[in-house]
């Protein structure tokens, strides 16, 4: 295997990306870095601020100005800080979930994400997660990996999650909200949420968090 490698996790909202992620850094010994909470920060902040979110000017403005931190704690967890401001738990709102596709399209957000993102990743040693991690902003990414589940398993998860949380939802609205993002991520002009050309994609409906990591694992290991 590599050593301080460059490892991309893509794939739709539930897919386990983020709890892989972090178990797989943990096991490598690497940082783990979380796009999603960088579109899910901006969009928390252009919420407050009540920030027309169709004026593409306004928005690519505010993540201009905005400054957008992931402070490892201790190698698996991440705080994040939009302007100083702990805002790690907020961002998990429904409401940000709802609209952070509409965000997250605006190509100059994008290009203001992926040159933090890039920068991040210039040392190696780390495993990032997002929609577009191997197709667009790490092309050159060590090992690149897809992760599916049906949208079914998808909710299922979300639903237990924000359950966890006090929060309780409609599975059926909180199913139909995963599948217009999905598609609103999906469907964008700029770098869309897709398969890079070399990633394994591996359905993790029937496998639990630890079982995906060992496949990736080996899969590292045989350094394919
Ligand atoms: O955790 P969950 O799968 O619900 O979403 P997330 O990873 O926190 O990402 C939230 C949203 O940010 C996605 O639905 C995308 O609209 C956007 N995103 C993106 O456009 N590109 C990335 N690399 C990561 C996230
Ligand atoms: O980042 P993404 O939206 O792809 O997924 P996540 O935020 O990691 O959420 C996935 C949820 O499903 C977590 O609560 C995990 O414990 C659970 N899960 C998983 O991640 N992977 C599996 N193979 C099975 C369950």
């Amino acid at each position: 295997m590599k050593s301080r490698a460059i490892v991309a996790i893509d794939g739709p909202a539930g897919a386990g990306k983020s709890t892989v992620a972090r178990m797989l850094a943990k096991r490598l010994g690497y940082l783990y870095i979380d796009t999603g909470a960088m579109y899910r920060a901006l969009t928390l902040k252009a919420l407050e601020r009540k920030i027309d979110l169709e004026d593409e000017g306004a928005v690519t403005g505010l993540a201009e100005e905005t400054e957008i931190l992931l402070v490892p704690q201790d190698g698996t967890e991440i705080r994040v800080y939009c302007d100083g401001r702990d805002v790690t738990s907020a961002i998990r709102e429904p409401e940000v979930s709802r609209q952070v596709s509409r965000v997250a399209k605006v190509p100059g957000v994008r290009a203001r994400m992926v040159e933090l993102q890039r920068r991040m990743a210039e040392r190696g040693g780390i495993v990032m997660d997002g929609r577009d991690i191997g197709s667009y902003v790490l092309p050159g990414a060590d090992y690149k990996f897809f992760l599916t589940a049906s949208l079914e398993e998808r909710t299922r998860r979300r639903w237990q999650e924000l359950r966890d949380r006090g929060i309780h939802t409609d599975f059926e609205q909180l199913k139909k909200e995963m599948a217009a993002r999905d598609a609103m991520d999906s469907r964008r002009p700029v770098a869309p949420l897709i398969k890079a050309p070399g990633a394994l994609e591996i359905d993790t409906s029937n496998l639990e968090p630890e079982e995906v990591v060992e496949i990736i694992l080996k899969h590292m290991e045989e350094g394919r």
